[in-house]
């Protein structure tokens, strides 16, 4: 339990749920994200300054619909509804609500009454302004005791209030990027009609994280698989933090790594009081490999080869209480895609538990977002190497290098792209691109070097941006960079003649190669 001000979302299937979470943590207010399904008593119990309903995909009026107890609203405990929330709270209220006759979708003219008490408190926010909406029904009969606050052209109500009983609604989504001055209003809401402070800051997360999982582990045997990214880096500083050597940490090094980094991730890993187990199983995996050029063949001989490497460590330490794992919020939504068509079979440590001897799992950066746990790992003082580690696969340099793998284009690669990597960081871009490095194809072509022919190979680079890395444009690198990084390759490392980069974006092409 938290000793902070705690802002409930109550989860009606909107997809924006844990966005809103997100709003209102950078407003400074602690929350989490419950199903609608909770009991009031359970409501009660945390003692919530607020709470917000979220948006979800049916009509109120349906049967079959989420909906809660009207008590809800008689607690005193300020509400703000939003989209089918809004709806909820009409519908509860004695409203009327009824299907568009022409849905709303996207950027819309709203105009506000600045006496609302949340509009109210924002001194910037101008009498019309765009926000974001998304709904085929609409509030058409307002509830006794609420006032409209705003409306757009074709929605009468497109929010609403009864100070009195502290219930607010918006129809417009407040907590996408989309609509102006909706982080404001979400602030409002928290800090004018709940009297949050905004006092809370992640390492008041990092605190209440670390004496939660002492509370639930106790004297328990914890495993973590480490693959020195960034997630499962900070969980690991959690862990640590919260139970030392009681964690143990398995780092399988399949030798698929970039330069350096094996040491790198033990090195960060030293000075934290943790049990920490580096597998060096380069030989087993490259056993595996011989031979193998098949993309989807190699990840899946990778991943199984990576389970087996672990489950034997995890028999060593034997029976243990709790596996973690560094899932994150979006791997969250990811894994919800159902029936989406296999495009690549991802390797992470997902299908570890069926293999392992444990209790319970602990998943605690489940509701962070990718720049949060980065906040969160800086505030926990883990390294900036770790932090700011861009994404690596699973399977590593393994599908970065075109067909069979050898030692010695392994070598080749790995000297190459870390020259990517340090010159990408020279010209100050390595926090603007998402994601950059160097793929050795199996192409060779002829060259000249000093007064001889060459006929060595064609590496590739690839720089992408992107936000969700589910598309991707390839990232600008100026010319002059790309040239200093083709010159240094070519003279430093053996056996690369030519150098290309790639210029497709994502689709049709994928970020990786393999
Ligand atoms: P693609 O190539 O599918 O990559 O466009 C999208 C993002 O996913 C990363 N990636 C992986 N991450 N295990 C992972 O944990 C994997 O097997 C894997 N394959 C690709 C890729 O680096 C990019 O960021």
């Amino acid at each position: 339990m938290t000793s902070h001000q705690l802002c409930i979302v109550l989860d009606f299937g909107g997809q924006y749920n844990q966005l809103i979470a997100r709003r209102v943590r950078e407003c400074g207010v602690y929350c989490e994200v419950k199903s609608y399904k909770t009991s009031i008593e359970e409501i009660k119990s945390l003692n919530p300054v607020g709470i917000i309903f979220t948006g979800g995909p049916n009509s109120v009026y349906l049967e079959s619909s989420p909906t809660i107890s009207k008590e809800i609203l008689e607690l005193g405990i300020p509400i703000l509804g939003i989209c089918y929330g809004c709806q909820l709270m009409a519908h509860l209220s004695g409203g009327k609500v009824s299907t568009c006759i022409s849905s709303e979708y996207g950027k819309t003219d709203t105009y506000y009454d600045k006496s609302s008490v949340i509009f109210g408190g924002i001194p910037e926010l101008p009498e019309k302004a765009v926000s974001w909406m998304s709904h085929t029904d609409y509030i058409s009969g307002l509830p006794e005791g609420f006032k409209i606050t705003s409306h757009t052209e074709n929605c009468p109500v497109a929010s609403m209030e009864n100070p009195d009983k502290k219930l607010y609604a918006v129809q417009f989504h407040p907590e996408v990027n989309h609509t102006e001055y909706g982080i404001k209003i979400i602030d409002s809401f928290l800090k004018n009609v709940c009297g949050c402070t905004g006092d809370w800051t992640m390492s008041n997360y990092a605190k209440t994280a670390v004496e939660d999982i002492r509370k639930k582990v106790g004297n328990g045997k914890v495993l973590l698989a480490l693959s020195g990214g960034v997630d499962s880096s900070v969980a690991a500083a959690l862990l640590a933090k919260a139970v030392g050597n009681q964690l143990t940490c398995i780092f399988v090094d399949h030798g698929f790594m970039r330069k350096n980094e094996g040491d790198e991730v033990e090195q960060a890993f030293a000075d934290w009081g943790i049990n920490f187990v580096r597998v060096n199983a380069k030989e087993q995996f490259m056993s595996k490999l011989r031979g193998v050029s098949d993309p989807e063949t190699k990840r899946k001989t990778i991943g199984e080869e990576f389970i087996r490497v672990f489950e034997q460590e995890a028999k060593k330490i034997g029976a243990v209480d709790y596996l973690v794992q560094g899932t994150i919020y979006p791997d969250v939504i990811e894994s919800g895609a159902g029936d989406a068509a296999v495009i690549k079979s991802h390797h992470n440590v997902g299908g570890l538990p069926d293999y392992v001897d444990f209790k319970e799992i602990i998943e605690p950066l489940r509701m962070l977002f990718k720049d949060e746990v980065r906040q969160l790992g800086t505030e926990l003082g883990l390294s900036d190497v770790l932090v700011w580690r861009q994404p690596f696969p699973g399977p590593g340099l393994a599908i970065r290098i075109i067909g069979e793998i050898t030692d010695e284009k392994l070598e080749i690669l790995q000297d190459a792209d870390y020259i990517f990597r340090e010159e990408i960081a020279k010209a100050g871009l390595d926090r603007k691109i998402s994601q950059y490095f160097a793929v050795l194809t199996s192409m060779r072509s002829v060259g000249v070097m000093g007064d001889s022919r060459t006929y060595d190979y064609t590496l590739a680079l690839r720089g992408v941006t992107t936000t969700d890395f589910m598309t991707a444009d390839f990232a600008k690198i100026p010319y002059d960079v790309l040239e200093t990084i083709a010159s240094r390759i070519v003279n430093e490392v053996n056996h690369i003649n030519r150098i290309v980069y790639d210029v497709t974006t994502k689709p049709p092409a994928t970020i990786e190669w393999e």
